[in-house]
């Protein structure tokens, strides 16, 4: 069977930070996977959708069905190779039977607005996860990326960071949330600052020893 699995970034939400050959993909699709937002902003009306919820065996199941029919099209927020369904998809039906079209991840467009390289920093994910303790400690001239969730928010990881990782108080975090929509917002601030202010859930965090 020659049929794919062709997973598409959508970048982090705005449309120009997804790329015209996922967009391309996406519009030809016929079998359109994706959470209720992604599909929403991007099903028309004669494509048949599968929305992906927290239960991801309702898709798996979609996409093996549809899959004998023809090419199943998969909608990831940022770049399907970071921290996406990608993994999933890839334990369950053979790499050769997927194709990812990259787009604009969160972390790019994060360390693009405060224009400063990430071909050092080290990039860590708390969005379901807790990253090693030993990864997240302070060195000279450290620069952490990380993705967060409800519970490991701005607040929460500047305290832990404070706390456990050996950083300064004075030591500079970048909070970017809402990347790429009408209400985006990027605040630079201390993570001493970060961990009594009101915590922003969803965002990535840059944190370095001092504002460059
Ligand atoms: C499961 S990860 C998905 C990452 C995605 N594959 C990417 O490349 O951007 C979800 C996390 O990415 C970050 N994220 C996604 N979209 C964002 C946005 N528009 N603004 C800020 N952070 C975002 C948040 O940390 C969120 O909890």
């Amino acid at each position: 069977m020659n049929n794919k699995i062709i997973v598409a970034g959508i970048g982090p939400g705005g449309e120009d930070y997804i790329t015209p050959a996922a967009l391309k993909k996406i519009r030809a699709a016929k079998f359109l996977v994706g959470g209720r937002r992604a599909l929403e902003q991007f099903a028309a009306a004669n494509q048949i959708p599968c929305a992906v919820t927290r239960d991801l065996d309702t898709p798996i199941d979609f996409i093996r069905d549809k899959l004998t029919l023809g090419n199943v099209v998969v909608m990831v927020s940022g770049d399907p190779g970071y921290y996406s369904l990608l993994d999933r998809l890839r334990q369950t039906f053979p790499p050769e039977s997927i194709e990812v079209v990259p787009s604009i991840s969160a972390m790019q467009l994060a360390f693009a607005k405060i224009a400063l390289p990430w071909h050092d920093a080290t990039l860590l994910s708390f969005h379901g996860r807790e990253p090693a303790r030993a990864a997240l400690e302070y060195s000279a001239g450290k620069i952490l990326g990380l993705l967060t969730d409800a519970e490991h928010n701005s607040a929460t990881i500047a305290r832990l960071l404070l706390d456990k990782c050996g950083w300064d108080k004075n030591s500079v975090v970048t909070i970017c949330a809402r990347l790429s929509y009408a209400d985006e917002s990027i605040v630079t601030t201390t993570l001493d600052d970060a961990a009594q202010a009101e915590p922003v859930k969803h965002c990535v965090l840059i944190v370095r020893e001092v504002r460059s």
